[in-house]
């Protein structure tokens, strides 16, 4: 038996959810530049869910039931008031999503049927636990949420209450499409393991969530945002990205697993970064990207990736740079629910083995002979 490093060109599932096909991006089939620029996240959900993009009577159901879905129990929300401070909100995320499922009462209810009204509530009063952290922390209470209100508006309202703009809520519409689902990254995989052992979908979410936080994954949309905060000017672009580079340290936003070639979810990123920031007046975020990017490609061939230009999209958005990862994980969940109801539909333990590389042949010594 030989490992194989990081699972790296394994196939570790069959699904019919996304595919990423020499470099291109499908969602049910459907490339993911033409959701981009014409479905609505709401679309993309139903999309994941039932592999076809929803009729219109179909979309308004989702729709209603994900507004009437949206608001959380008072008890959880209670208590997030108690979480200490100064800890991340991808950390509160993990731990108020687990708390949901102890006043599920479908908690453990493994039918088809109740799993899917689960995915519903998870989708719908994730964006409310994420902005009702974010706001208690800094002594605000929670707005609660509106039912006519898309998830991208919902959750700008809920963040700031107050009424988003047009440009905002499109500008999050889209980056929760581009994130929605990319087969199986490390924490879709983290939740199919999780529930191939038939435990339920929260235990599987909350392993997802838990994973997505890493740097290594969906925390490197904070790192950029540090980074570029870091940099700080263009003057110190170069400096900085050379000293990286000679030390030979990781550039966050950078590099993919599986696109060797390029992402094919930057480039929208990248067009939405040199608008938005253009708007906000601070055109030099998007400046200061496309140094680091034109360093980083043309010296180690590296591309980036999704979380890059991201990063200056979000704080073109007035989001705080910490809730970055919960914003990935608003638009993950639509995709983790997907491949966790798929994996039950057609469930194996997920079990391999390891390449066992420690001592043979050792015997028990007594505590007082060591
Ligand atoms: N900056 C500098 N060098 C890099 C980078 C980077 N961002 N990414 C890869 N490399 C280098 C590695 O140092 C390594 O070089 P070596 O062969 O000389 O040792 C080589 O490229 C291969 O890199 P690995 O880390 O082995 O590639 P792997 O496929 O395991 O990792 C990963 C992919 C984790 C995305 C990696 O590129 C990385 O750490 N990127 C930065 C973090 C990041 O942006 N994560 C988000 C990924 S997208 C997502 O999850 C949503």
């Amino acid at each position: 038996m030989t490992a194989t490093r990081g699972l790296e060109g394994i196939v570790a599932a069959e699904s019919s959810i996304c595919s990423i096909v020499d470099g291109v991006l499908c969602y049910g089939g459907i490339n993911i530049d033409e959701l981009a620029e014409h479905a609505t996240f709401e679309e993309v959900v139903y999309l994941l869910w039932h592999g076809a993009l929803p009729k219109r009577d179909q979309l308004e159901t989702l729709k209603k039931q994900l507004g009437e879905a949206a608001a959380v129990p008072a008890e959880v929300i209670d208590s997030i008031r108690k979480y200490p401070q100064g800890i991340h909100p991808m950390a509160a995320l993990r731990t108020a999503v687990s708390s949901l499922a102890l006043y599920d009462k479908e908690a453990q209810d493994m039918s088809p049927e109740a799993n899917y009204r689960k995915a519903i509530r998870l989708m719908a009063q994730t964006p409310t636990l994420i902005a009702a952290y974010a706001r208690l922390r800094k002594g605000l209470e929670p707005v609660a949420p509106k039912a006519d209100y898309t998830i991208a508006k919902n959750f700008l309202y809920m963040l700031k209450g107050e009424e988003p703009t047009e440009t905002a809520i499109k500008a999050l519409d889209v980056a929760l499409i581009l994130h929605a689902d990319h087969e199986l990254n490390a924490s879709t995989f983290a939740a199919r393991v999780t529930v191939a052992t038939l435990t339920d979908i929260y235990s599987g979410i909350v392993s997802a969530i838990g994973t997505l936080k890493g740097p290594l994954h969906g925390g490197a949309n904070e790192a950029v945002a540090k980074m570029l905060t870091e940099i700080g000017t263009m003057d110190k672009v170069e400096g900085y990205v050379r000293n990286k580079l000679d030390n030979k340290e990781k550039i966050m936003g950078f590099g993919h697993r599986v696109y060797k070639d390029g992402d094919p979810r930057a480039k929208w990123l990248k067009q939405m970064s040199k608008a938005l920031t253009a708007q906000i007046g601070r055109p030099e975020l998007y400046e200061m990207s496309v140094k680091i990017d034109d360093m980083v490609t043309g010296e180690k061939g590296l591309k980036p990736n999704v979380d890059f230009y991201s990063a200056s999209v979000y704080i073109s958005l007035g989001l705080e740079i910490d809730l970055f990862t919960p914003i990935f994980a608003i638009s993950r969940m639509s995709g983790w629910t997907a491949h966790i109801m798929e994996q039950y539909e057609n469930n194996r333990l997920i079990r391999p083995r390891a390449d066992y590389t420690g001592p043979v042949g050792k015997h028990y010594v007594p505590i007082d002979q060591r």
